[in-house]
C-alpha cells in the first residue's frame, strides 16, 4: 500500500475532505499515514488525531535556510515509509531539494484557476481578494503537481466556479472550498495514488 503524507498549516478543510473520502473508500488505492505541521497549534493536527493518523510538528526556525529544512522533511517522511506528499494549506514553499525527493510525487490545492491569481504571494483570502479586485466572472481551483516553480507544476485538474455580484472574499473563498477544492483534492489524490501505486509495483 501506498503510504501518502500530508502537509497542512491551518484548519485543515482539505485535509478532513481528504480524511472522509478515505473513511469512505474514494481514497482507497493510498493511505494517509502521516500528517505534518509546520505550526504547532494548527487545527488540522486535531482532525488527523480524530482520525486516528500519526502526527509530526515540523516548525521552521528563522535562521534555518529552506535546505536544510526540506533534509529535515525527507529525514521526517523516509522514517515514515512515505511514497507521496499532498500539500493542503501548507505555508511554507519548499526547496529544491525538497522537490527533487519527491519529483512527481507531490501534489498540491491552489484557490484559483491558474495561471491566474498564483504564485508567490497568491495565497488564502489574497487569492479571492485579487479575483474580485479584478472582476473575473469566473474562479476556481487548481489541483497540480509542484515542481520548483511557485503554482507551476503540471495542471492535474480545475474546477470553475461562479463569482457572484454580492461576493465578499470570504463568501467567495467559501465556495470555492466548498465546491471545488474539497471535490477535486481527493479526486487527484486518488488518480496520483493509484498511478504510483501501479510504478512501485513494477
Ligand atoms: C485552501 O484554500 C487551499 O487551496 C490553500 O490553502 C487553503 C487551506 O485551507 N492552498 P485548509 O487548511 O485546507 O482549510
Amino acid at each position: 500500500m501506498l503510504n501518502i503524507a500530508v502537509l497542512v498549516s491551518g484548519g485543515g478543510t482539505n485535509l478532513q475532505a481528504l480524511l472522509d473520502a478515505q473513511k469512505s473508500e474514494r481514497i482507497h488505492s493510498g493511505r494517509i499515514t502521516l500528517v505534518v505541521s509546520n505550526k504547532a497549534g494548527a487545527y488540522a493536527l486535531e482532525r488527523a488525531v480524530n482520525a486516528g493518523v500519526e502526527t509530526a510538528i515540523l516548525p521552521k526556525s528563522k535562521d534555518e535556510s529552506p535546505a536544510d529544512y526540506a533534509q529535515k522533511l525527507i529525514a521526517l517522511l523516509r522514517a515514515n515509509q512515505i511514497d507521496m506528499v499532498v500539500l493542503a494549506g501548507f505555508m511554507l514553499i519548499l526547496d529544491a531539494v525538497f522537490i527533487r525527493a519527491y519529483e512527481g510525487r507531490i501534489i498540491n490545492i491552489h484557490p484559483s484557476l491558474i495561471p491566474a491569481f498564483c504564485g508567490e504571494g497568491f495565497y488564502g483570502l489574497r487569492v479571492h481578494k485579487a479575483a474580485l479586485e479584478r472582476g473575473v466572472k469566473v474562479t476556481g481551483a487548481t489541483v497540480h503537481i509542484v515542481n520548483e516553480i511557485a503554482d507551476g507544476g503540471p495542471i492535474l485538474a480545475q474546477k470553475a466556479i461562479d463569482v457572484l455580484p454580492n461576493d465578499t472574499p470570504d463568501t467567495l473563498q467559501k465556495r470555492v472550498m466548498e465546491q471545488a477544492e474539497w471535490v477535486l483534492l481527493p479526486q487527484e489524490v486518488e488518480k496520483l495514488a493509484c498511478r504510483l501505486g501501479k510504478e512501485k509495483k513494477q
